[in-house]
């Protein structure tokens, strides 16, 4: 069994090799899903190490589509469907890992029914918040060109700048964002959305970190720090 999970993770190197921060991001959210997993009972931890380590075998595919047509849940469950069938695992397990990649999106379609499914969508969005979380969304705001710190009002900023208003919403213009905005409009409301206890308890604590880091930096920023 090892040394498929071997191969698998080859195969997870060598599609993600142009982007370290998918690649990382998945041998975290890999460790986070075996934690979680080793919480819950009757999981089947091979489904879980298996889907974890292939859920974001589509991201560069999505990320360089100029389209944006590519749903990287979507075509990555297809992509993870063949993998795990050319490597001869039974049809069961195929078909557990293909529902667990197609229902990881947080802001997918499609929701989470099992529970290696439910376990890798909290394991996910674990690496989207914490420290761990304020680090990515730098790295993405530097792609971007984002400011470090925008003051906002949080309603009128739903209306404007936020698809159908809503929390969670897809944003409209970039150039109006920055990582502060996200804990206002999405890691904030992370918890809630989990399902096993063990991430929410965890998730929790990573959002109180985020809270506090950003309070810290604006009062550094009106210089009363
Ligand atoms: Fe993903
Ligand atoms: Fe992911």
């Amino acid at each position: 069994m090892n040394k498929k999970i071997d191969t698998i993770k080859e195969i997870v190197k060598k599609e993600l090799s142009s982007s370290s921060h998918d690649l990382e991001h998945t041998f975290r959210v890999f460790e986070l899903a075996c934690m979680l997993a080793k919480k819950e009972h009757t999981v089947d931890m091979e489904v879980v190490e298996i889907a974890s380590l292939l859920h974001d075998i589509a991201r560069v595919k999505e990320d360089s589509d100029s389209s944006g047509n590519i749903d990287h849940a979507l075509l990555g469950a297809e992509m993870a469907e063949k993998i795990v069938r050319n490597l001869d695992y039974p049809e069961s397990v195929v078909q557990s890992v293909k529902h667990c990649i197609q229902t990881h999106r947080y802001r997918g379609e499609m929701a989470p029914e099992t529970k290696e499914a439910k376990i890798l969508f909290d394991a996910d969005k674990l690496d989207a918040i914490g420290a761990v979380g304020v680090a990515r969304a730098y790295m993405i705001a530097g792609e971007r060109g984002e400011s470090i710190y925008i003051d906002i009002d949080l309603n009128s900023y739903m209306k404007e700048n936020l698809l159908d208003g809503k929390i969670n919403g897809r944003i409209k213009d970039i150039s109006k964002h920055a990582p502060n905005v996200e804990l206002e409009t999405k890691f904030r409301y992370i918890p809630e959305r989990l399902f096993t206890d063990t991430a929410k308890k965890i998730a929790e604590k990573r959002v109180v970190f985020m809270e506090d880091f950003f309070s810290t930096l604006k009062k550094e920023i009106d210089g009363s720090l």
